[in-house]
């Protein structure tokens, strides 16, 4: 996961401490595109706010209890997509993804969860993977909807927005199903 790649020029590869300033751009650029559906948007003021981001999801790295991922575009930062946070007990974890406004509709990141997943549950034996999504974010839940995974329930107000509590719809797809799924898709 150091450096993989999806294709078509894009390549996933840990966010480093040198990509701060990369990744304060991009979403700077994009804030009006996530707010929306990511809530932490408007607590990154500055670069500080971008490399303390990228360090812990370093230190996540270093302890094999998940990481964060930027997705590159002949050499441009364009998207993250991260693995929370490993829970080893259970083989478990979630993730998370958000991409540059212009990039979209492309298939993008349906290929990044993929690879992801891969990852998770080909070289790493995890057991469950989950994805939370805004009831209203349709975009977002086709990826889950499109790999198979399974719409587990709804947790309600379980986010925090400036102006309201959002609702979290879980979806989960276990290793058993993943590996069936990629059977299917060669
Ligand atoms: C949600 C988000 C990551 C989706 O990114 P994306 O790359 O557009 O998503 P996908 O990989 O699913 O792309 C699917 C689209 O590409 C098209 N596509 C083209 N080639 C494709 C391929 N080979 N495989 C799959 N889809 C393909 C599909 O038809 C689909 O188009 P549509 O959305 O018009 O129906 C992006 O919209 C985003 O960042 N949103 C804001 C932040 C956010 O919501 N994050 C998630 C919080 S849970």
């Amino acid at each position: 996961m150091l450096g993989h790649p999806l294709g078509e020029g894009l390549w996933l590869r840990l966010l480093e401490r040198h990509h701060a300033e990369s990744l304060f751009a991009l979403t700077d650029r994009n804030r009006d595109h996530l707010r929306p559906w990511l809530p932490w948007v408007d607590r990154v003021r500055d670069v500080v706010d971008s490399l303390a981001f990228i360090e812990e999801g370093l230190m996540r790295f270093a302890r094999g209890s998940g990481y964060e991922l930027g997705i590159w575009r002949e050499g441009a930062l364009i998207g993250v997509i991260g693995v929370h946070g490993i829970d080893r007990a259970n083989a478990s974890t979630s993730i998370g993804y958000w991409l540059d406004a212009g990039h979209q509709g492309r298939g993008i990141m349906t290929r990044a969860v993929t690879a992801v997943l891969d990852d998770l549950f080909l070289d790493r034996g995890l057991h469950r993977v989950e994805i939370r999504v805004a009831p209203e974010n349709h975009r977002s839940r086709a990826i889950p909807e499109r790999l198979g995974f399974r719409m587990e329930g709804v947790l309600r107000e379980a986010e925090r927005h400036s102006d309201r509590w959002g609702d979290l719809v879980v979806y989960a797809i276990l290793d058993r199903e993943w590996k069936a799924a990629r059977r299917a898709i060669r």
